[in-house]
């Protein structure tokens, strides 16, 4: 969720720190921070409330310069987000921490620190940390040495970095729970929660794994693992382009990775089709045989992680006839869960590092599934490395907080699963995986097709400008959609947006219409298409404006109250992904609109790390 950025060079690394920190406030933006060992060795501070931009501006009124420093952009968990909250935290201005996570025993620590002697001066869980490393330095001079019996005190979850006024020649680092990767430079390294947030200064990196502690140097690096052996850990190359950290033409990242959608969507299928089946070994060479034996699939993720699986859901059981349960994690990982055998445990996540998503699969490891299996769009994530197979969305880096091209990829790689077990299994008629394959093959123009409505969509979105409520309605896979466009509306303009099934609407959603609530449904021409367009006539019968999503041969008519906007026609099984298009530009335009900030839309984050 917070973002972590530190650096030891022989130059000064302010500007490093800040631009990594840039990179990363997508991840939190309530308030950042920066401190370098200064020329005369002493720790100094900048923290701003606010956007990475509000420190930036504090730096040039008041410079800073170290060849040492830790940096932070944070989103508050423990302690409103204030200037005193922002990290980095000092213990007796002789040591400063930078943190990700949660302390979960934070308070029982305060307590026996202050009873120390420690004072206060944050609500944070991270204050403990600074405060438990500079006591324990007392016994352990040595700052790993020091940080290793630190984060044995430690219950929950931490990506951290520390320094030490003592040892400027170095920047100490712990990973559980939270990600950290270690940028390789030449004669100087660094430390990110994000890779991403490094690029600038390098193309060489090395993860660390969860119990791991590090020791960077400005020559050197060493890496101890929970045990407290000394390990090597594999030095990564990364080799896609800098086309994430810049807008190019967009006014946002999220316009921008919206357009992406039919690129990404061409990148998640190469390699994966052969002519006229799905390459079954794309998900890994022991994939064919752990299908073979699957007879019940369970999918777990959040956010909109969640409603690709929900529309996977039909697809599984309707062209690959394997029965399927989808479950948000937060939910799935405190419940009792009877697991059906031969069940195939699927997560799904855009970042692979979803707190809720990670735990619920390390849960179902000890349960007796099948396998298990993560559609993700981060090679080197946690749930990739812990997952027996993977498929990753070729979405590349997604940086707006609402997810777009990554949800659309994620039903691209579902439907590959579908065809796959279906293709096993022997449930799914070559003629017709052929027809599919040729379909998705088609899919980036029918995108590109969506696309080209993007002014008509502008022009719809006005109707919402001065909304406060809306409901969007589909039926089938396309209420999934519809929930997805619902979280996309509510999450960057603010409206408050509901979707049901359009079925369910006369049993309680009715009551709410009038002529104040535009209801937004999908509507492609399927065997539901008649019964859709009689729940639309109870809307229209009680003044609800209609704007209508629906295939060009679907039989709507503009008219006063209902807006039509015909969509590309496109074969049944893969119009969820091509109804989601329209959707995430209305609520981008609304957004727009409304003069709301949309790639970092309030209280927000982009990886949910927390619990
Ligand atoms: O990285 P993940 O896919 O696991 O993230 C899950 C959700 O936090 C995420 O999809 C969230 O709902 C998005 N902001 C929605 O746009």
């Amino acid at each position: 969720m917070c973002g972590i950025v530190g650096a030891i060079a022989e130059r000064n690394v302010t500007a490093i720190l800040v631009e990594g920190l840039k990179r990363l406030e997508y991840r939190g933006y309530d308030s950042a921070g920066v401190t370098l060992l200064d020329n005369h060795g002493r720790l100094e501070r900048r923290r701003r409330l606010g956007k990475v931009s509000e420190l930036a501006h504090a730096l040039q009124e008041q410079p800073l310069a170290g060849k040492l420093g830790i940096a932070h952009t944070r989103w508050a968990t423990h302690g409103a987000p204030s200037e005193a909250n922002a990290h980095p935290h000092f213990s007796g201005e002789q040591v400063a921490v930078v943190h990700n996570g949660i302390i979960e025993n934070h308070e029982v620590l305060r307590e026996r620190l202050i009873g120390l002697g420690y004072v206060f001066t944050s609500q944070t869980d991270t204050e403990v940390i600074a405060h438990l490393l500079h006591h324990t330095l007392k016994e352990l001079p040595d700052i790993a040495d020091a940080l290793k019996a630190t984060v044995k005190q430690l219950h929950g979850a931490y990506g951290l970095a520390a320094i030490c006024m003592a040892q400027p020649d170095r920047l100490v680092a712990a990973r559980s729970g939270s990600p950290l990767v270690i940028g390789l430079g030449l004669g100087e390294n660094f430390l990110a929660s994000d890779q991403l947030a490094l690029r600038q200064v390098t193309d060489r990196f090395v993860y660390l794994e969860e119990g791991d502690i590090a020791e960077i140097r400005r020559e050197s690096v060493q890496i101890w693992d929970a045990s407290g052996a000394v390990v090597q850990r594999e030095n990564v190359q990364y080799h896609e382009g800098a086309e994430a950290a810049d807008k190019g033409i967009y006014r946002h990242f999220m316009l921008k990775e919206i357009h992406e959608q039919p690129k990404v969507v061409q990148r998640t299928l190469e390699g994966r089709l052969g002519q006229n089946q799905v390459l079954v070994q794309a998900f890994g060479p022991q994939a064919a045989e752990l299908f073979a034996k699957v007879r019940n699939v369970q999918i777990v993720a959040c956010g909109t992680s969640y409603h690709a699986g929900m529309v996977a859901r039909y697809w599984l059981e309707e062209l690959a006839s394997i029965p399927c349960q989808v479950e948000v994690a937060s939910e799935f990982r405190y419940r009792k869960v009877m697991v059906q055998p031969d069940t195939l445990f699927v997560s799904i996540s855009q970042s692979g590092e979803t707190a809720d998503t990670l735990a619920a699969l390390r849960n179902a490891k000890q349960m007796g599934y099948l396998g298990s299996l993560a559609i993700c769009n981060v090679g080197i994530s946690s749930l990739v490395r812990e997952s027996d197979l993977t498929l990753l969305t070729q979405a590349g880096p997604e940086i707006g907080v609402a997810s777009t091209k990554a949800f659309t990829t994620q039903l691209v790689a579902l439907m590959l699963l579908t065809l796959s077990l279906g293709q096993v299994h022997g449930t799914l008629a070559p003629a017709q995986e052929a027809l599919l394959v040729e379909e998705l093959r088609r899919l980036p123009v029918r995108l590109g097709e969506a696309l080209a409505m993007d002014t008509t969509v502008e022009h719809i979105s006005e109707l919402f400008a001065e909304k406060h409520h809306t409901l969007f309605l589909g039926r089938g896979a396309q209420f999934p959609v519809a929930m997805e466009g619902a979280l996309k509306l509510k999450e960057i303009s603010y409206i408050h947006a509901e979707a049901y099934p359009a079925g369910e609407l006369k049993h309680g959603p009715l009551a709410l219409v009038d002529s104040d609530m535009p209801v937004v449904t999908v509507a492609p021409n399927n065997e539901l298409l008649e019964k859709l367009k009689s729940n639309l006539q109870e809307v229209r019968a009680r003044g609800g404006e209609l704007i209508v999503f629906a295939d060009a041969e679907a039989n709507f008519t503009d008219e006063v109250g209902v807006h039509v906007v015909a969509m590309p026609h496109i074969i049944d099984a893969l119009a969820p992904i091509l109804y989601t298009v329209p959707l995430q530009l209305l609520s981008y335009y609304v957004a727009v609109l409304r003069g709301t900030d949309v790639d970092q839309p309030r209280n927000l984050a982009k990886s949910v790390t927390v619990e």
